[in-house]
């Protein structure tokens, strides 16, 4: 790993990331693996997020866990392998955002403390966004982003003077497009004055309560590259911008490029595999297959003129000769026949055995 730039202040900062969420949205994915330690641009989706905050020169992290808890420190161990001292939390039950937050103040060894969203994909230049937080001598500052539609995020209005008004969490008419992007800086006493031992939302419970008790909450603006990657369609779109070199990361296991093939995959001459694909260890893409815009994890197998697009294909899936798989998640071990057609964001559970011939669209929207 590259050095850290030198931040002056980066040091004397923590970072804190929540990743305690089921992943509900990404199932059946999530039922073996917490969402950021899904494969990503063929590392779980937390070692991108890690190599960008050692790049800012921040070392300690504490992971706030709750779903699947071991997976994490199984993987980064103390973290000195990543150049950084990982220490864990767990919550024998999900305390929200908030109680993720407070859980883990004793933690904390610096006055200031970076809270991020475990499942964010982002350009955000953390130097600026502590410079933001010190120059408006903030309580807490929040990266914002604009987006096209605010309802399933928290709208975030803003005064001239980068002052937040107001916090709506996933309202249906959110009375801006500027949204909460799920990295905050938090002030050390701040975040000691959350209630400890309970469940509490960030979003729904301590902002409001901050904004009404008139706490200094800033906004920095930052839309370089922003994604949350909690639905099959961001997955697959953030794995291939990672891959592509779009969005931004230190932890690619190989060069920027239309395709990741990791170690002791097999692809055949004829076959082509582009649009940002990863295809993980072990796997076989047969002649006439074509992958595109996907993730492929380890050990799966694609038969030939299969045609895979904006898909994930779980772990020793199979997918038979001349399916089209569009759109759609198909877990581990699943076995998907010959001639099949699975479209429209359908999912296919682990280990079911598809006929051939089966045609399937999703129903839930
Ligand atoms: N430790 C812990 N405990 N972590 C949790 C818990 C919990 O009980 N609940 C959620 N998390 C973690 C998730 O793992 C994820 O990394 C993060 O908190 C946010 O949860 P999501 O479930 O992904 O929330 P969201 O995407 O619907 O909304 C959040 O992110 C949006 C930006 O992507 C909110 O913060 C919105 O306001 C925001 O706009
Ligand atoms: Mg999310």
């Amino acid at each position: 790993m590259t050095q850290p730039k030198s931040d002056p202040n980066s040091d004397t900062v923590d970072a804190v990331i929540l990743v305690g969420g089921q992943g509900t949205r990404l199932r059946p994915l999530t039922l073996s693996a917490a969402k950021p330690m899904l494969p990503t641009a063929g590392v779980p989706f937390l070692e991108h997020m890690l190599s960008r905050i050692h790049a800012a020169g921040m070392t300690h992290v504490v992971l706030g866990t709750s779903y699947k808890a071991q997976t994490f420190a199984e993987y980064f161990g103390d973290g000195s392998a990543f150049g950084l001292d990982i220490e864990y939390v767990v919550e024998d039950e999900p305390l929200g955002t908030g109680g993720a937050i407070r859980n883990v103040a004793d933690r904390l060894r610096a006055d200031t403390a970076v809270i991020f969203n475990g499942d964010i994909l982002s350009g955000l230049d953390l130097t600026a966004l502590l410079a933001t937080h010190r120059h408006l001598a903030a309580d807490v500052t929040l990266h914002l982003v604009e987006v096209a539609d605010a309802r399933a995020f928290g709208s975030v209005p803003t005064d001239p003077d980068g002052r937040v008004t107001a916090f709506l969490e996933k309202t249906e008419h959110p009375p801006t497009n500027q949204i909460n992007a799920g990295c905050y800086v938090f002030k050390r006493s701040v975040l000691e004055a959350i209630p400890a031992g309970r469940v509490v939302s960030v979003e729904r419970e301590t902002f409001p309560g901050l904004l009404e008790s008139g706490a200094v909450l800033a906004g920095h603006v930052d839309s370089t590259y922003w994604l949350d990657l909690g639905t099959p369609a961001a997955f697959v779109t953030g794995s291939a911008d990672l891959v592509r070199g779009v969005a931004p990361t230190a932890a690619l296991p190989g060069p920027v490029g239309d395709a990741l093939i990791l170690d002791g995959a097999s692809v055949a001459a004829t076959a082509s595999v582009i649009g940002g694909s990863t295809v993980g260890r072990g796997v076989v893409i047969e002649a006439g297959a074509v992958v595109d815009g996907s993730v492929i994890f380890d050990g799966a197998r694609v038969d030939r003129d299969a045609r895979i697009t904006r898909s994930v294909i779980g772990s020793d899936a199979r997918i038979g000769a001349d399916s089209i798989v569009d759109d759609a998640v198909i877990g581990d071990r699943a076995l998907v026949g010959a001639r099949c057609e699975l479209r429209s964001g359908i999912r296919v559970w682990p280990d079911v055995n598809l006929p051939a011939g089966s045609v399937r669209f999703s129903t839930d929207g």
